[in-house]
């Protein structure tokens, strides 16, 4: 009897950790202070402040004039001169997704510029937090 309840246990206890796992990984929550704001900070903001070239050339500004180094949800939420970059909840639909995930002309891929553009993690990250919704949270 012995070997079988132990082998039971083991079966058991692997079975929980697994589960515990995965409802850890679906439940986890993109914050936008917390995840997605420094991704933008680093490799954005440089040229989408107030003024710089991006912000120039599109109309795009990531922070405000009265606080030029920090990410402001509503002016990123303002987008281009042509309107929004995100779509709450529609990463494919967003042209933010669209241009780091390199789905737009090559030439517009995002950071501008760079060849390789961002940590396959970062454009994870960025995907989720819109489709979640793209809270301000
Ligand atoms: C080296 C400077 C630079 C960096 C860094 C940069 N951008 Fe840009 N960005 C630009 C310029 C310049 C334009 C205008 C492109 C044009 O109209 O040809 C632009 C335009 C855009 C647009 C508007 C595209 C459109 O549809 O008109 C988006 C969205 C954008 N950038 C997002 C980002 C994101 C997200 C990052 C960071 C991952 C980023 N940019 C980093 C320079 C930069």
């Amino acid at each position: 009897m012995k070997p079988v309840v132990l082998a039971v246990g083991v079966a058991l206890a692997l079975g929980l950790a697994g589960c515990a796992k995965e409802e850890k990984e679906a439940a986890k929550v993109v914050s936008f202070k917390n995840d997605v704001a420094p991704i933008l900070k680093k490799n954005c903001l440089a040229c989408h402040k107030p003024g710089g070239e991006g912000h120039v050339k599109s109309g795009l500004m990531m922070s405000s004039p009265e606080n030029p180094d920090e990410i402001s949800y509503e002016n990123l939420m303002k987008g281009t001169k042509f309107g929004p970059i995100i779509v709450p909840g529609d990463p494919t639909g967003s042209t933010l997704n669209m241009l780091v995930e390199g789905r737009a002309d090559p030439s517009l891929r995002m950071p501008h510029g760079s060849k390789t553009g961002l940590p396959e993690q970062d454009i994870k990250t960025l995907h989720e937090w819109v489709a979640q919704g793209a809270k301000d949270n």
